[in-house]
């Protein structure tokens, strides 16, 4: 392990502390790259050579069209997911109980729900103002400790001895924001945003933990962080796109972070959506591609599904394949699923093979017991959209989906080599 393996991991730790939301990751992301050089692109725009990036809500793609391409140049395509598991602000959210003024929540995805217990937290999200000639949007954050789910204390919690702690997300996540009065939540977005309150029309606003990112560890080993699973992915793929653009191979780079994975991909900015499908119908366009040169390009063409891998457990070794143990700071993995809840398959895992070698990456291999459900990722619904071959990879990490996770430090480096390799090829 060199120093340079951890500056990539230190120079990780803004961009999380930048992102509490989807919407705040793509403009992170929109931020580097236009740092970059890339520029940004209007839906009203001829697609044009150079660096260039696209957003939408919570979802954004880049691109590099340029040097020798032509209509039959393949497409390498990063993909990863910019949300994770939280609790967002339901539309009627005023409530008080025992004095206490409380903001009713969902549950957003599959998450731990006792990581976001006892932790101090913050808001931040975006709001649909009126405007001139329809909705606008603007996000805010709010990095106050304003929001707490406090635990019920062991002596009034007769079965968690037996049973372990039992939370219903419907009576027992309910975070508690101040003590009767409080100003309505409208109020307080009209506050955030400056807006008046009869001119905020809807939010997606949701909690963040509000612990910056740190590296942990005796010897700093560990990447320790929220929303690793999957902006670690989406952060990587956006240095290895502006690697990409500086070294130009034959096939054009791509990558697209989409919004929606945690609950299942599809929507307007989800990995189900014709988003790419229809940058890669512009692309073929502006080559002025036959329907011949879009299957050649397509069938040598590769996605690479970025998102966070299981590390195995220490506590619970018993959770994992015997025969694919995966360690921290051992390398990107490669997730294998008969079933195709990952998109990988023999060739497109000798690909990333190959590609792996050329740069000297550690490649470990993941596969789960076969008596245990796997998840799952953009991969089978991207395949399923472009047609496209689809290998998935990912940082190994621990605590998926708690509201805190951790990966290792010196994975991001090698996963970076990874990802620029598959984009320059
Ligand atoms: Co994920």
């Amino acid at each position: 392990m060199t120093i340079a393996d951890l500056s990539i991991a230190r120079s990780l730790l803004p961009d999380f502390d930048a992102s509490p939301t989807p919407y705040h990751a793509v403009q992170t992301v929109a931020r580097r790259l236009a740092a970059a050089g890339f520029t940004e692109h209007a839906d009203s725009d001829p697609i044009e050579d150079g660096p260039k990036f696209w957003c939408r809500g919570g979802a954004l793609l880049a691109w590099v069209i340029g040097g020798d391409h032509d209509a039959r140049s393949p497409l390498r395509i990063i993909g990863a997911h910019t949300d994770s598991p939280n609790l967002r602000i339901k539309p009627n959210p005023d409530r008080t109980t025992a004095r206490f003024g409380q903001l009713g929540v969902e549950v957003y995805g599959g998450a731990l729900l006792n990581s976001w217990l006892d932790r101090d937290l913050g808001l931040a999200g975006r709001v649909a103002l009126r405007g001139q000639s329809g909705p606008e949007m603007a996000t805010f954050r709010d990095d106050r400790a304003i929001l707490r789910v406090p635990q019920l204390a062991i002596h009034l919690d007769g079965n968690i001895r037996e049973s372990g702690l039992v939370l219903n997300k419907q009576r027992h996540m309910v975070p508690v924001w101040g003590l009767d009065p409080l100003p309505s939540f409208r109020q307080y977005l009209s506050d955030q945003t400056g807006a008046a309150e009869a001119d905020i029309l809807s939010w997606d606003v949701m909690a963040h933990d509000l612990c910056p990112a740190s590296l942990g560890g005796l010897n700093e080993e560990f990447l320790l962080a929220s929303r690793i699973d999957n902006q670690l992915s989406c952060f990587l793929a956006a240095r290895a796109i502006e690697q990409a653009a500086t070294a130009l191979g034959s096939a054009i780079p791509i990558i697209a972070l989409f919004d929606h994975e945690e609950v299942g991909s599809v929507s307007t900015t989800g990995a189900a959506s014709p988003l790419v499908a229809n940058l890669v119908a512009q692309i073929a366009d502006r080559f002025g591609a036959t329907p011949g040169d879009v299957s050649f390009s397509r069938s040598t063409s590769l996605v690479v599904s970025a998102d966070g891998a299981h590390a195995t457990h220490p506590n619970y070794p018993d959770r994992h394949e015997p025969d694919h143990q995966i360690g921290l700071n051992a390398g990107p993995v490669l997730k294998v699923n008969a079933n195709q809840r990952y998109a990988t398959d023999a060739y497109s895992a000798a690909r990333l093979r190959l590609a792996a070698e050329r740069v000297g990456a550690p490649l470990q291999t993941f596969v789960s017991r076969t008596d245990l459900a796997c998840g799952s990722t953009i991969g089978p619904a991207t395949a399923g959209e472009l047609g496209i071959d689809v290998v998935d990879v990912g940082c190994p990490q621990l605590a998926m989906h708690s509201a805190r996770e951790m990966a290792g430090s010196h994975d991001p480096a090698a996963m970076l080599d990874l990802l620029a390799e598959v984009l320059t090829e």
